[in-house]
């Protein structure tokens, strides 16, 4: 590994994952343009001040940022980019971070096929050990004495137990951004892998979740799988002598952010676009990555339905779908993003007029126009299969002109906080959710605006800057009881 050398020595606070906040695209030229990412972790640790010397490890994810760390052209002294080898990195995002854990957490295998762990399996997983090993080693060295080190995500399963045994003395937290599969569906994995994961998990002082829920399901396959002792109430996991905390920090959006941003000229040309595309009709609005788990492709069934069975809506709703591309090295991906393009396709010709096309799909990356489509939607459909959070329907009631319904499914992390407000579905019952959309898009407009009002404010209780400092204090308040 080549790990860029910019960064100070002993930072007292450090954030590692795979995405970090910056990536370098390489110009015909040759020359590297940087991009700034924007997004909760970002403004996460800009929150824990500048005072506090902090670093950032993250993985090069492209050409471009593999090129910068190697020039130590990254103009960043607080990022610290392992250039991990190209193959390495593939085997262990793709191959075990993308496919294997996701699609467990996610329950999105198809058994009867899917998955195989066989030799070419075995390889990915020595991939993620290393690459795993490659981030503990970074921040092993980059770490002040007692630092506090917040690992995220399940590419970075076993990092934090890696990291004790290099550094015992620091403060290690882990968070999960996905949920957690329940026992019998996670044991679907290897067993000594399904163990790995877990002890590398139970390497940290404090494992994070995003809802009660998927700590729950952590708690449950520690106990099931590797016997375990968990106290359900004080939410501790012990084992082999080791006590670990689950904590559960529902991220928020980014209220203030979001007001602002979706206020720019940039939005209004696109809303003013989008609503000479929409006329006077009634707007069904998703965003989403495409994504096998967001449920994008039952969401069309769902519409077609309502049409099929609503024809009062016929050339009086349009259904806004703007799906950006996501992990298309993965033939899943660009498999499911096909099936999404060719339903809508069928959609818009069986009951499309010259005037009126029943559903605007776009797989392209435009955040002016999705913060557009947020301002214009009168519902909000948001129907995962399952999903740690979703942030679009924490999003899209903060932006909204007008007040949206939100379709919500109960398989979402946001349920646990939005639920009372939305019309909530089963999401693999396409006649439900068909029904649900039309209860949204018949709600009176008053009691829309207040559902609407609450579900903003509930999506805003937890900002992502004081999200980040929860967990940070949890850590450090755990030190100072101890
Ligand atoms: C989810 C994961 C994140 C990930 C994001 C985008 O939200 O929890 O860790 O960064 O998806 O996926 P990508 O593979 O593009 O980083």
């Amino acid at each position: 590994v080549n790990a860029s050398p910019s960064a100070p020595p002993q930072a007292r606070v450090l954030l590692a994952s795979n995405r970090g906040p910056i990536s370098f695209t390489v110009e015909d030229d040759g020359t590297l343009t940087p991009r700034r990412g924007g997004g909760g972790l970002v403004s996460g640790l800009s929150a824990i001040g500048d005072e506090i010397e902090s670093v950032w490890v993250c993985a090069a994810l492209t050409e471009g940022d593999r090129a910068a760390t190697r020039q130590g052209k990254l103009g960043d002294p607080s990022v610290r980019m392992l250039d991990i080898d190209a193959g390495t990195f593939a085997r262990a995002y793709n191959g075990i971070a993308n496919s294997t854990l996701w699609f467990v957490h996610h329950l999105i295998y198809n058994t009867p096929t899917t998955p195989v762990f066989g030799s070419s399996f075995r390889r990915e997983w020595a991939s993620y050990e290393a690459y795993n090993r490659a981030f503990a080693e970074a921040l092993a060295e980059a770490a002040a004495p007692g630092a506090t080190v917040l690992v995220q995500d399940y590419h970075l399963s076993l990092t934090p137990r890696l990291l004790r045994e290099l550094r015992p003395d620091l403060r290690i937290g882990h968070f999960s951004h996905t949920p957690w599969a329940p026992p019998d569906y996670y044991r679907l994995l290897p067993d000594d892998i399904a163990r790995d994961v877990l002890v590398g998990i139970l390497g940290a002082d404090r494992a994070g979740f995003l809802t009660r829920r998927w700590a729950s399901a952590f708690a449950d396959c520690c106990e099931t799988v590797l016997g375990a002792e968990v106290d359900r109430s004080a939410l501790t996991v012990t084992h082999e002598g080791r006590t670990t905390r689950l904590g559960v920090h529902p991220l928020g959006a980014d209220g203030d952010f979001l007001r602002e941003r979706a206020h720019r000229p940039d939005v209004d040309s696109r809303l003013a676009a989008l609503r000479e595309a929409v006329g006077d009709r009634r707007t069904v609005v998703r965003v989403d990555r495409t994504e096998l788990s967001k449920n994008i492709v039952r969401g069309l069934h769902a519409y077609r339905h309502l049409l099929h069975t609503r024809p009062e809506w016929l050339d009086r709703v349009v259904h806004i779908a703007f799906a950006y591309p996501s992990r298309h090295d993965l033939p899943e991906y660009r498999e499911y993003t096909a099936s999404v393009l060719r339903v809508a396709q069928e959609i818009n010709d069986e009951f499309g007029t010259p005037d009126w096309q029943p559903v605007l799909l776009a797989v392209d990356d435009d955040f002016a126009r999705s913060l557009a489509a947020y301002r214009l939607a009168d519902v909000a459909l948001v129907n995962p299969i399952r999903d740690g959070m979703n942030l679009v329907a924490k999003e899209l009631p903060v932006v909204s002109d007008d007040g949206c319904a939100l379709v919500l499914s109960r398989e979402a992390g946001a349920y646990e906080e939005l639920g009372e407000d939305a019309v909530t579905v089963n999401p693999y019952d396409v006649i439900a959710t068909a029904e649900a959309l039309h209860t949204a898009l018949t709600m009176p407009a008053a009691e829309r605006a207040d559902r609407c009002k609450r579900l903003a404010e509930a999506g805003t209780a937890l900002p992502p800057s004081a999200w980040f400092l929860e967990q940070y204090r949890a850590l450090a308040g755990d030190q100072l009881q101890e």
